[in-house]
């Protein structure tokens, strides 16, 4: 195919899609946006020439992003920004300027979290479950319609639909009354969306899980 690398967004917010696990390239090396479910589950490194990762949201707070580059990658360019470039960071161990200490900080008991929870196997398990709470009341109800096809369904971003809007904005509205936040869908595609990221206690989704019932006996 001659190409030299094929890059793909791991997970998808906004329509709540997922690559189950990496595309086939044939061996041509992937480069992945993988912000939205890194740390959520172990990934095959070998086939990857470079990852990124905004930390935002499995990995830390904002304002850090994780670089994970082949070392053969890794080359001087005369045509970019000393400060753009990879391997002004690599050479100098990503201290070339005064980086976001206190997020680094955070990001190391982050993984010291992760560890104690069975690393990323234990990660990917704890995912796998809190989705499936929310995939399976979807899958038991009509009232409630899964936005996304079921083989691409995200472990991260649930995306679901109500019979109509009108009862979309009651959901919303009453589930932040309830104390569930930020479950109105993306305004680009409408709808509910729960992000699940690894911060959100399996706890809270059984919460979730429980309201959506209720609100479907009330509703449906
Ligand atoms: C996969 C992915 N890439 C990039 C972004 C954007 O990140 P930032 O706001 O740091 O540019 C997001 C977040 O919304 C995302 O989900």
């Amino acid at each position: 195919m001659g190409a030299k690398y094929v890059h793909f967004t791991s997970n998808e917010t906004i329509e709540g899609v997922q690559w189950p696990r990496e595309p086939q390239t044939g061996g041509v090396p992937l480069v992945c946006d993988a912000s939205s479910d890194i740390l959520s589950r172990p990934i095959d490194i070998e086939k990857y020439g470079l990852i990124y990762a905004g930390a935002q949201k499995n990995i830390g707070p904002s304002g850090v992003t994780v670089v994970i580059i082949k070392r053969d990658w890794i080359e001087p360019r005369g045509d970019l920004p000393t400060m753009l470039a990879y391997a002004t960071h690599a050479k100098e161990r990503s201290l070339y300027n005064t980086p976001n200490t206190f997020g680094i900080y955070m990001i190391g008991l982050v993984c010291e979290w992760i560890e104690s929870l069975g690393g990323l196997e234990g990660m990917a398990r704890r995912s796998a479950e809190k989705a499936s709470l929310i995939y399976d009341a979807i899958d038991a109800s009509d009232f409630y319609r899964g936005f996304a096809e079921k083989e691409s369904r995200s472990q991260m971003n649930v995306t679901f639909r109500l019979p109509d809007e009108e009862l979309e904005r009651k959901f919303a509205a009453q589930s932040e009354k309830a104390g569930l936040i930020g479950l109105k869908g993306h305004r680009s595609v409408g709808g509910l969306r729960a992000s699940i990221y690894n911060a959100l206690e399996p706890e809270s989704v059984r919460v979730l899980v429980d309201f959506m019932r209720e609100f479907e006996r009330e509703n449906g």
